[in-house]
């Protein structure tokens, strides 16, 4: 098996982990959509030791996240469930909370949408989810680094940064609690069932 690597994994894992400790500081089990390479699961598993830390993917990334989690020894993190969203139903796992980091402008729009609904049907009352990644706000992009990276996105054939009042339409019985500014122009999305 072979570990893949995301240099920008590595940047923004600490950021990313400064918050998680707060807002996750409750949850027990939590549902990572698109774990990737697999760097943000080890990390966050090691940061937060009271979360079980449940990894998922297409299948062409479980190699890469069952190697890092082989490698890191830790036991609060499983091995990647097949999950894509828009195609597979939702994993058989009991959550209270979802992390997602850099998937939702890579879905396709509807992906997108049934994510956040999905997100929002199967979360329990209280249960938490925090959504990374770069987002439009009120109609504009918050740089033009983010308005060049949605063009060449949207040539390659991804769905797009989408506008967070979009995300909001479709987060049907969830609330977005705040929305902070993260490094690099993204946002860390906090929203509550
Ligand atoms: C840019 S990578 C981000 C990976 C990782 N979360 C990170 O922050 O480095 C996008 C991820 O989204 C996943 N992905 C794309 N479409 C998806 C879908 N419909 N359902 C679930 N995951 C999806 C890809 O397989 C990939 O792992």
């Amino acid at each position: 098996m072979t570990k893949c690597f995301s240099p920008s994994v590595e940047r923004n894992k600490h950021v990313i982990s400064e918050q998680l400790t707060v807002y996750f500081k409750q949850s027990q089990d939590v549902l990572e959509i698109g774990s990737g390479t697999g760097q943000h699961a080890i990390h966050f598993a090691h940061k937060m030791p009271h979360l079980n830390w449940h990894t998922s993917d297409m299948p062409e990334n479980h190699a890469s996240v069952k190697a890092w989690i082989l490698e890191s020894g830790s036991e609060n993190i499983t091995n990647p469930v097949k999950f894509t969203v828009g195609h597979d139903s939702w994993p058989d796992v009991n959550v209270d909370a979802v992390f997602t980091a850099n998937t939702t402008h890579i879905m396709q729009p509807d992906e997108a949408q049934a994510m956040m609904e999905m997100v929002a049907s199967h979360l329990p009352k209280g249960g938490v989810f925090c959504q990374y990644g770069p987002m439009i706000v009120n109609g504009d992009y918050t740089s033009d680094s983010n308005r060049e990276f949605d063009d060449s996105l949207k040539q390659r054939g991804f769905g797009g940064i989408r506008d967070i009042e979009q995300l909001e339409s479709w987060a049907r019985g969830m609330t977005l609690v705040t929305k902070i500014p993260m490094p690099a122009n993204n946002f860390l999305l906090v929203w509550k069932k």
